[in-house]
């Protein structure tokens, strides 16, 4: 952060008001689940995007993007217009969401810098909301719970960009633990439990680089389903609202009125918030082993049910499986693309990234880019 205050500094000769830090996150288990009420375990990452401002008078504001050197401009009078085509659209999408919460916005210079991969599958984008939206309502003491700065970002998504997403990126952002993960019920939108990352253990991210672009991709197709199948179910199950209050046992049962693919879409989402539980239950116990098979059991259901893999993807899980050294490993996130998550020993994590790495550029042609995470703390003020 302090390498931003500088360079905002130097650049604009004005120090910054205000200083926020939004990490990216990991989904670790419950893919899918979080639009259906369901639970997910997650965690932050140590990668976060930093974002500074300082106040400024009138309507304009500025934006330097120090990554890519790139500085943005919008007008507060114009917030309602069409999203525009650079990052800007997560800052001017978060103002607005803010707006209709009773904040009033101001016209600021701001600076900020990510460190997490973008278009991957991190949420780079929920980071760039949620460090923006703490530092506005920071800045003007606006009151906020950390549970509705998430519901402003999911809304920026949802109302301004068009993606049906769930709250899971911006809620784990801002609600991660260091060294853990986090368990979270997505209907009564609270953590439930927070697991140590079993002693000794990391995640190795291994992004497929293929890109992961939600809006091209297939993903509200998939709640739409998961929306119909609920539907369907409800008329069976009296007081079912969502894919979260159906057992396994109860969406067999019901197989014969779903549609081949609502069928599959449930199943995935059913299966997962099961695997959920049985996985927190695993980790309290300290039985790494059976949690890593979880995660394998997950990408394969991403695989036949919800079919939100990619041929990268699976290279990338079968060379898992193939390894002495992993544990479990699936695709995170959205899917179609972007990152998986592999569970290794800590001591075998930087060799087993690299040979993953290698192997997977020998199949592919595809330099992957891959990194040992370490399990950071939610959003933050510095300073
Ligand atoms: C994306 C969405 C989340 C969630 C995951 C899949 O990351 O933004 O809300 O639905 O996909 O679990």
């Amino acid at each position: 952060m302090q390498q931003l205050i500088d360079k905002f500094t130097k650049y604009f000769k004005a120090v910054p008001a205000v200083a926020a830090q939004a990490p990216g996150r990991l989904e670790v288990l419950g893919n899918h689940t979080d639009y259906n009420e369901g639970f997910v375990l997650s965690c932050a990452v140590g990668q976060t995007t930093n974002f500074v401002l300082t106040p400024v008078c009138g309507t304009k504001c500025t934006v330097k993007d120090f990554r890519d050197g790139t500085e943005m401009h919008f007008d507060l009078s114009a917030l309602d217009s069409k999203p525009p085509k650079n990052g800007s659209k997560y800052i001017i999408g978060m103002l607005n969401e803010l707006r209709k919460r009773g904040f009033q916005p101001f016209a600021f210079t701001a600076g900020l810098e990510s460190h997490v991969p973008l278009s991957a599958g991190m949420s780079s984008s929920a980071a760039l909301e949620v460090a923006c939206g703490l530092a506005v309502t920071t800045y003007a003491d606006f009151p906020i719970s950390k549970a509705e700065l998430a519901r402003a970002g999911q809304g920026v998504e949802n109302n301004f960009l068009g993606l049906k997403t769930g709250l899971l990126d911006q809620f784990s952002s801002l609600f991660g633990k260091k060294d853990s993960i986090i368990m979270s019920d997505f209907r009564t939108v609270e953590v439930l439990g927070t697991h140590a990352l079993p002693a000794g253990y990391s995640f190795v991210v291994i992004n497929s680089m293929k890109k992961h672009t939600l809006v091209d991709s297939d993903y509200n197709s998939r709640r739409e389903d998961c929306e119909n199948a609920a539907r369907v179910l409800a008329a069976i199950y009296p007081g079912a609202k969502t894919l979260r209050d159906i057992s396994p046992a109860e969406l067999t049962a019901a197989k014969e009125k779903l549609s081949g693919r609502e069928f599959l879409r449930a199943s995935h989402v059913v299966q997962e918030c099961f695997r959920v539980k049985q996985a927190a239950e695993l980790l309290a116990k300290g039985d790494v082993k059976g949690f890593g098979q979880l995660l394998f059991e997950s990408h394969d259901s991403s695989i036949r049910n919800f079919e939100n893999s990619s041929p990268e993807l699976d290279i990338l899980v079968e060379l898992a499986r193939h390894h002495h050294a992993c544990l479990g490993a699936r695709l995170s996130g959205g899917g179609f693309g972007g990152i998986t998550i592999h569970l290794v020993k800590d001591s075998d994590a930087s060799d087993y990234a690299q040979q993953i790495r290698s192997e997977y550029f020998k199949r592919t042609g595809i330099e992957a880019e891959v990194f040992i995470c370490s399990l950071g703390d939610g959003a933050k003020i510095i300073g």
